[in-house]
Order: structure tokens, then sequence, then C-alpha cells
């Protein structure tokens, strides 16, 4: 299933300076949902995540724990960031570590390349800088500091002190690239995405650009300039190349061929390094610039951005450790519009899981399974003539699938939901009409009962293949009791385009027993876990 169209998407990488919280896994999710999509349409998708591991950030994190950060990096990769992508069901097919050998070859070859056609030379630099945000800062992006750092300066979003540095090291000419960076935006609307995302970067270039610093020499840990190795390359600069060093650049043409150009989701916090800095970066090299950049909100709690160095982060894993991770995945891709911003609530989890995932389809996929074995032995029945209501059901699951792809076409993860939730609600009402347990009572209604339940059964067929990139796991384990499996082959082999074509599921197929996909939370859990 990977001959169509190539889907390549990558997360940002994340610092491994901390544990990640549920802003990261957030990111993660929403990548893993589209890929899953254009996975199981066929496309040749391939999904990227890893993490950012130079810079000044993470040097004085691990300096501060008494290690290297090479050691600081290793520790936190292995024991939280890749156990994060197990926690939430994540199907990456690479992780990039910018501390890898693939990398920094590739990144040298890159930065060698605009040195060799004049993209790169050396100027001096005074300005603040702030290690949070590993970027200089305009007067403008500073806010009068309170608390301990009364009577200083600090960053708008760190609320920490910026640090003045003069530094003579290497720019690149990135003030050449604003009239085709604007070109760019104006020709292809949907290259930086939402509206609201490429309306705020358009002003800023707009406004112009400078050229930017993009070499360090006060400390060496990170890749060495390779014509001048008493200078590293500035954080963000090696970083982003982590999405075209994966695939291959400058070390395997055909697989970067492949794959580029890609999609780069990340949250608003870090759209312009993407938006602007990137596409220049990629057209000075004579790269393709990505398919589409897309900033989507942030998860806010008491209505600031969550964060590590807020200390008001989350861990993924005290929401999946009582919810599960498909209630994570479908709580946070439900909840909120994608490229919005969002409130965290354990109140409104609690709620969504109970009515939506619970009471909603879990109740409907066990009903269904448990009918289909009280009055049908077990064996999915032959249905007859489709009346009206039936035909209704075959329309919904029709309509649902088309919106749900177009939705996804368009990044509005939630709206896919939304439009494949109409099944669930019409399955819902559909059975409360039909009372199969009345018809069951009546001998001469037993065609009615088929049909109904042939119509139930296959409803749920088409909606568990639309909801495996969102839940992976309660589909799996409905797929197999639906007689799915055994039938019709594995889940993630259902062409999703083709999930609303109606009759996949073949009469006689065997149902098996279903434990609850979202069983019942002891209140207390729900409560401990909120603390
Ligand atoms: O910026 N809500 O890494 P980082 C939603 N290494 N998403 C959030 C979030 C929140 N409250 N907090 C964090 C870096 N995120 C660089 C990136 S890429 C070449 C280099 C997510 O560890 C979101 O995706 O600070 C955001 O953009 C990212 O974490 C920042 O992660
Ligand atoms: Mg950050």
């Amino acid at each position: 299933m990977s001959s169509g169209a190539s889907f390549y998407i990558t997360t940002p990488i994340f610092y491994p300076s901390d544990v990640p919280h549920i802003g990261h896994g957030y990111t993660e999710v929403a990548a893993d949902v589209l890929a899953r999509w254009h996975r199981q349409s066929g496309d040749d998708t391939w999904l990227l995540t890893g993490t950012d591991e130079h810079g000044q950030k993470m040097l004085r994190t691990a300096s501060a724990n008494d290690m290297t950060p090479r050691e600081w990096a290793d520790r936190l990769v292995e024991s939280s960031w890749l156990p994060l992508l197990d926690t939430l069901d994540i199907a990456n097919d690479d992780f990039i570590r910018t501390t890898q050998e693939r990398h920094e070859t590739s990144a040298a070859a890159f930065l060698q390349h605009l040195y060799d056609t004049g993209f790169i030379y050396t100027g001096d630099y005074e300005g603040y800088y702030c290690v949070g945000c590993e970027e200089y800062k305009q007067p403008s992006e500073l806010v009068p500091g309170t608390g301990p750092f009364e009577g200083e300066l600090v960053c708008a979003i760190h609320s920490k002190p910026v640090e003045l540095l003069q530094e003579r090291n290497y720019f690149f000419r990135m003030s050449e690239f604003q009239d085709r960076l604007l070109a760019l935006y104006e020709e292809r609307p949907d290259f930086v995405q939402p509206e609201s995302a490429r309306n705020e970067v358009m002003s800023f270039v707009r406004q112009g650009l400078a050229d930017l610093s993009i070499s360090r020499s006060s400390f060496d840990w990170g890749i060495q300039i390779p014509w001048d190795p008493q200078h590293v390359v500035y954080v963000w600069f090696d970083a982003l190349l982590n999405y075209i060093t994966a695939i291959g650049y400058g070390r395997d043409d055909e697989n970067f061929r492949r794959r580029w150009p890609g999609i780069q989701l990340v949250g608003k916090d870090i759209l312009r390094f993407h938006a602007v800095i990137w596409p220049a970066m990629l057209m000075a090299a004579g790269l393709d610039v990505p398919k589409h950049v897309f900033a989507h909100g942030w998860l806010l709690v008491g209505g600031e951005k969550m964060s590590k160095s807020k200390l008001t982060g989350i861990a993924p894993s005290q929401i999946t450790d009582v919810f599960g991770s498909d209630a994570f995945r479908y709580y946070f891709m439900r909840s909120i519009t994608f490229g919005q911003d969002g409130s965290f609530s354990w109140e409104d989890l609690s709620a969504r899981y109970q009515a939506e995932l619970a009471n909603g389809f879990g109740n409907l996929a066990s009903r269904v399974v448990a009918m289909i074995t009280r009055y049908f032995d077990g064996r999915v029945p032959e249905p007859g003539a489709l009346a009206e209501a039936d035909e209704r059901i075959r329309a919904t699951v029709a309509t649902a699938a088309a919106e749900a792809d177009a939705a996804i076409e368009r990044f509005a993860i939630h709206e896919a939901i939304g439009a494949i939730w109409a099944i669930v609600e019409e399955l819902n009402g559909y059975i409360t009409e039909q009372e199969p347990w009345v018809l069951a009572k009546k001998p001469e209604q037993r065609e009615r009962l088929s049909t109904v339940l042939y119509t139930a059964a296959e409803g749920l067929r088409a909606l568990t293949v639309l909801l495996s990139p969102v839940m992976p796991a309660s589909t799996a384990k409905l797929w197999s009791a639906l007689g799915a499996e055994a039938t019709l082959g594995p889940l993630l082999e259902q062409p999703l385009r083709e999930a609303g074509t109606w009759g996949r599921l073949p009469a006689g197929a065997t149902v098996s027993a279903l434990e609850a996909l979202f069983p019942r939370i002891e209140q207390e859990a729900g409560v401990g876990a909120a603390r």
C-alpha cells in the first residue's frame, strides 16, 4: 500500500532538556492521526519526529545536573522521549536526534554548500539573547520583569532575563529572500496554515528581514562550522535541517527525492522559524520549500501556555494511566479546533470520555455484538431488502467517509472526527427506533431483524475503519470482535478512502465477545489524577 503520492509529515524536534508534557503529546498525536490516515489511504507515508539536542539550553541544563549534554540527552531520550511514543501509540517511521552522525554529516554539507554559493558571510552582532527561545530578541519583544527579575528586561514568552551577547560570527543572507517569501505566501495561500498564521507571517516579513546570525564561538556544544571549527552552528539552523537530513539530504538522493517536499506541523510558538527562516534556507540551497507549514494552537492551563519552563506541564501518562491512550488521542483531537488554542480540564475530559466514548461509541459496539451473538448465534446475518431507515444509515456512512477525508485534507482533524461521529449518533438512534429486541420476539420479523443487525454491524465496520487512525487500540479490538479480521484481513490494511462503500462486511462473519472498549472510570481515579 505504498505506491501512492508522497505524504511526508514531521513534528518539531523537541528539546530533551526536560520531560515531555501533554503539549508535546498533542503535536505527536495530531501528526500521527494525519500520517495514519494517509498511510491507510495508500499514500507513500513517512512520519518523522525526534529531539533537538544542541544549543545553550541543553548545555546549561546538563551542567546544572553535573552531566555532559550528551549524557543528559541520552538519559532523557531513553527514559522519556522514546517512551512517550509508546504511551501515545505513535506509529512514527523514524526518530532523529541532532547528535546523530547522519544529521551532522548532512547538515555540514548543507552549510558548506551555502558558504560556497555566497549565502554566508562574516559579521559582528550585538543583541539580547533568550536561551529559553534560543533566539535573539528585538527590544520590542522584551517586557519588564517581575518578582526576582524586578528591574530587568525579560523575554515576553519565558518571563526570564535575556543576555546581552556580542559576537563575531557567520551570517546567512536571509534579507535577500524577503520578496521571494512574500511571493510564496501570495501564490500559495495554503503554504502557511491556518489563515491566522499566514497573516501573522506575512505582516512580519513585510516589515523587513535582517540577515541571520548562524554560528556561535562562545561555547562548543553544536555542529562545527565545516570551514571554521572555532564556531558551532546556531541551534535553530541546525535543528531545522533535520527535516531533510533525516530523509537523506546529501547522502541518499533517491530517498530524498522520493520524500521531499514534506509538511511541517509545529506549534504556533515556532511558526516564524518554520515559515520564514526555513523556506529561506531551502531557497538559498535551491531546494523545494515545504508543501505546507501548519501551526497548531497551544494547550492552555489557567489561560497560559502549558510549559516546562513555567512548571505547568502535565505528563501524558497522567492521562493515559487513567483513561487510556485512545481517549487521550480522541479527546485532544476532537475537543480543540485544530489550529486554535484550547484549554485542558480534567472535568471536560471525564465528561467526554463518559458521554462520547463509553456511552456513545463503546456502548453501541457492545450492544451490536451482543445482539448478533444472542439472536444469530454469533453469525452476522444476511440482510434482506433495505428499508428507508437502513438506507439512511448507508447514506450517513458514505457522507461521513467523504467529509472526513476532505476535512483531513484541510488539516481539520476535529471536523473529520465530527463527521465520523454522525455514524455513532445515527446508529444509536437507529437501534433505539428499530428495537431489535422486539423484532426478536416475532418469528415473522426474522428477516427484518437480520437486515437491522446487518445494517448495524456494517455501519460499525465502516466506523471502525474510519476511527482507526484516531483510536488504533479500541478499533483493533472491535475489528476482531466483529469478525472482520478473519474475513477482511487486518484493520490497518483496509483502504480508508473506500471505507464508505457499503456492504463490505460479509454475512456469516463470526462475532466474538467484546470487553468494554471504554470501561467505567472510578471517580477516585479521575480525581486522584487531577491532583
Ligand atoms: O521549540 N501546547 O522545542 P520545544 C501545544 N526544539 N503544543 C505545545 C505546547 C503547548 N502548551 N508546549 C509545547 C523547540 N508544545 C525546538 C523545535 S524544530 C526544528 C525545533 C509543542 O521542546 C509544540 O509542538 O520547546 C511546540 O511547537 C513544541 O512543543 C516546542 O517544543
Ligand atoms: Mg519551547
